[in-house]
C-alpha cells in the first residue's frame, strides 16, 4: 500500500497521507539506549499502536513524539516538514495531546476543572489582555467552555463533573485523563498504555471511546498498548518494539504472523 494513498477501512473510517514521521531515531540515557534507529510513519486518521515487552522503549518513542525527550540522532517530520528541536508546550500548540501511563491528574481538583486545564493551549489572551479587551477574553471562554462541555458529553462524564478526582475509580481517572487530552482538540493523540490495570468491562469502554474518538472527530491515535486482544481490534497498524528496536511493522494480522514478533513477544505471556 503506498503510504499518501487515501483508503477507507473496512469499517469505513478515511484514512490519509503521513502525518507524522520518525525518522532514524535514536536515543540514549548514558550508555542505555532507550531507542535505536527506529524509523515508521503515523498517516492522518489512523488508529497506529506501539507493542512490545516492558523496557522496549514505547513510552520513551512517545516522549520522543510530544517533546519530552530529545534524540540524539534522527528527525521528526511533522504535517510534511522537519520539526525543529520544540519544548513539550510547543509540541502541544502544533496540536499533539497526550496522556501518561501513569495518570497525571490534579487529583484535589474537579473533573471539570481538570478537563479545564486541557484548554490552557488554547488560552491566547493572557491577564492584561483581558483587562483591555474584556469582549474577546469573554468569547474565548466561552468556547472554551463549550468545547470541555462537548468532551464531557461524549466521554459520559457529566455526571461526576463536580467530583474531586481523587474520589474516582481508577478506570473513570483515565476516562478524565483522555478528557483532558480531547479538550485541546488535537490533531495527534497519545495515549500511553489507555487500558493498562483496567478490568473487561473499564477496557470494553475505554475501546469504544477510543474508536469513537477517532470516528467521531477524525483524531489520528497513536497508542501504547499490552492487550493483544484490544491492539488487534482497535488498530490500523502496529509497530513493533523489543529491545529499542523496531522488530516488526504491518498491519495487525502482518505483525501476528512474523515470527520475529512471535519470538520475542507474542510467544510469552504478559500482564
Ligand atoms: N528518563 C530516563 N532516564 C533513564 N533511562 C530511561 C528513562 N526513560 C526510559 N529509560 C530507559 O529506557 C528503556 C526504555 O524504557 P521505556 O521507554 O519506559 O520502555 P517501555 O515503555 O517500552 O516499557 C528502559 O531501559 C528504561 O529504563
Ligand atoms: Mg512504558
Amino acid at each position: 500500500m503506498n503510504d499518501n494513498e487515501p483508503y477507507t477501512t473496512a469499517d469505513g473510517r478515511k484514512i490519509g497521507g503521513v502525518l507524522m514521521e520518525m525518522k532514524n531515531i535514536t536515543l540514549r540515557f548514558g550508555g542505555v539506549k532507550a531507542i535505536t534507529d527506529i524509523s515508521f510513519n503515523i498517516r492522518e486518521g489512523e488508529i497506529r499502536a506501539i507493542i512490545g515487552p516492558n523496557g522496549a522503549g514505547k513510552s520513551s518513542m512517545l516522549n520522543v513524539i510530544s517533546g519530552f525527550y530529545i534524540p540524539q540522532e534522527g528527525e521528526v517530520w511533522y504535517k510534511g516538514a522537519p520539526r525543529p528541536q520544540m519544548k513539550p508546550y510547543e509540541v502541544a500548540q502544533q496540536g499533539i495531546a497526550r496522556t501518561f501511563q501513569n495518570i497525571a491528574l490534579f487529583e484535589g481538583m474537579s473533573v471539570l476543572d481538570n478537563v479545564m486545564t486541557g484548554r490552557l493551549n488554547h488560552m491566547k489572551t493572557g491577564i492584561f489582555a483581558q483587562a483591555l479587551w474584556k469582549g474577546k477574553a469573554e468569547k474565548e471562554e466561552e468556547a472554551n467552555r463549550e468545547q470541555v462541555e462537548k468532551v464531557i458529553d461524549f466521554l459520559e462524564i457529566q455526571h461526576i463533573r463536580k467530583t474531586p478526582v481523587s474520589r474516582l475509580p481508577y478506570g473513570l481517572k483515565k476516562r478524565v485523563e483522555l478528557a483532558r487530552a480531547l479538550a485541546a482538540e488535537p490533531s495527534l493523540l497519545l495515549l500511553d498504555e489507555p487500558m493498562a490495570g483496567m478490568n473487561v468491562e473499564e477496557k470494553e469502554d475505554m475501546s469504544r471511546f477510543i474508536l469513537d474518538v477517532n470516528d467521531e472527530f477524525g483524531t489520528t491515535i497513536a497508542l501504547i498498548e499490552h492487550d493483544m486482544g484490544v491492539v488487534m481490534d482497535l488498530s490500523d497498524r502496529v509497530v513493533v518494539m523489543d529491545y529499542g528496536k523496531k522488530i516488526g511493522d504491518g498491519t495487525p494480522d502482518e505483525v501476528r504472523s512474523n515470527q520475529d514478533v512471535i519470538d520475542a513477544y507474542l510467544g510469552v505471556a504478559h500482564d
